[in-house]
């Protein structure tokens, strides 16, 4: 049994200790606030999971063990996390995972963080959950085995009012209240919502079409007193080997919608996240005719498939598409989106050149 340590006891905190207690690990939850320890006992896990789990441990950040653990989650807020898994490469795990966006989008320590996982042999992974969602590791496999030719273009939507978000926090007063209205903390719809830019690289990376190295946004940003977000995020990339694609994030679209299709000359593979209640579907065109798979999945199985991934990943040493590596590439893209849409350029991405970005044209 694994033991694992779970920093940030808010509504992610409670999805990833229900996802590890189901497939029997040993969970301590800590956080710095005792009133989130405390909303996590008696109303987030009951009112989401039937009732509270005793194996579950909860320490304040004080007094929780050090040292012990298998796997570290941060599960805290993105300007949080770089300092948190900078903190716990000394309390040696075989693995740190750092919920998204990795951190803020001026890619502070990040380089930094990624040396120091890599000489301290630490396996290091993000959640982005969706793409090891049953769905999208399917659509992943039609994509090879079809071994997709002309392809045109890729497109991918995350479309998602963030009222979800404040139902699931009724202990904040609005964005203003959390990261998530400060896109300079890694909120607004660029970051919250970078499954969008990830999924994309995902499947980008999988057709051959390498990473994404040229980035031109427009974001509609809100500034006010008290507020300084994007609450739409349009991008148009071009990956390395010269493939055109449009990545579209929102915060202010009802009722959801989140999508990814490959379009060839002539067909085409589309996942669909939630297209009914509880359902994702993948479609997909093979000579001339259309086929679909149902994939039937509750929110907390999004999780636990992502701790099994990790159980696999971790046990094979193999890779995986939500590695560190792949997070902070997801992180470029939304430094470069920001910068992109500010100074209203294209800016282009080196890679080789650590984690900063390099040129803006
Ligand atoms: N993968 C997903 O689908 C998914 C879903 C929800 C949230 N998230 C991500 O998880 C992160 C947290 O989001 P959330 O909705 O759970 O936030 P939240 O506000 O519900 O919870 C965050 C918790 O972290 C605690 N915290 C803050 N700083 C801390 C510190 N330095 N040390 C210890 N605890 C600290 C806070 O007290 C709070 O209880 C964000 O990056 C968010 O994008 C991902």
């Amino acid at each position: 049994m694994k033991r694992v340590k779970i920093i940030g006891a808010g509504s992610i905190g409670n999805h990833l200790s229900n996802a590890c207690r189901n497939i029997g690990w040993k969970v301590d939850l800590c956080d710095s606030d005792s009133d989130a320890l405390e909303r996590t006992k008696k109303l987030i896990y009951p009112s989401r999971y039937g009732k509270w789990d005793n194996e579950i441990s909860l320490f304040n950040m004080n007094n929780v063990p050090r040292g012990c653990y298998d796997i570290i989650f941060i599960g805290t807020p993105p300007d949080t996390h770089v300092g948190l898994a900078l903190k716990s490469i000394s309390e040696k795990p075989k693995a740190i995972c750092i919920e998204k966006p990795v951190c803020e989008p001026d890619l502070k320590n990040l380089s930094n963080l990624i040396d120091k996982l890599r000489k301290n042999k630490i396996l290091s992974f993000v959640g982005y959950d969706h793409v090891v969602g049953d769905a999208a590791q399917f659509a992943s496999k039609i994509a090879k085995r079809l071994k997709l030719k002309d392809i045109q273009y890729i497109e991918i939507e995350i479309k998602e009012h963030w009222e979800g978000i404040f139902n699931a926090h009724p202990w904040l007063d609005g964005p203003s209240d959390s990261y998530l209205g400060f896109y300079k903390r890694g909120g607004g719809a660029c970051s919250e919502h970078s499954h969008g830019i990830n999924l994309l690289q995902h499947f980008a990376s999988l057709v051959g079409a390498g990473k994404i190295s040229k980035v031109s946004a427009i974001h509609s940003y809100v500034k006010t007193k008290s507020l300084n977000y994007d609450k739409i995020s349009s991008l148009n990339v071009i990956t390395e080997k010269g493939l055109n694609c449009r990545i579209f994030q929102d915060v202010v679209t009802k009722p959801t919608s989140k999508r990814m299709k490959i379009v060839t000359n002539d067909g085409f593979i589309e996942w669909l996240c939630n297209y009914k209640k509880d359902i994702d579907m993948v479609s997909w065109k093979q000579k001339k005719i259309i086929n679909k798979k149902e994939f039937k999945k509750t929110r907390a199985d999004d999780f636990i498939n992502e701790v099994k991934h990790l159980k696999n990943v971790i046990r094979k040493k193999s890779l995986s598409p939500i590695s560190l590596e792949r997070g902070a590439d997801t992180m470029m893209v939304i430094s470069a989106a920001h910068k992109s849409s500010l100074l209203n350029k294209y800016v282009t991405i080196n890679y080789k050149k650590g984690y900063k970005l390099t040129s803006i044209s």
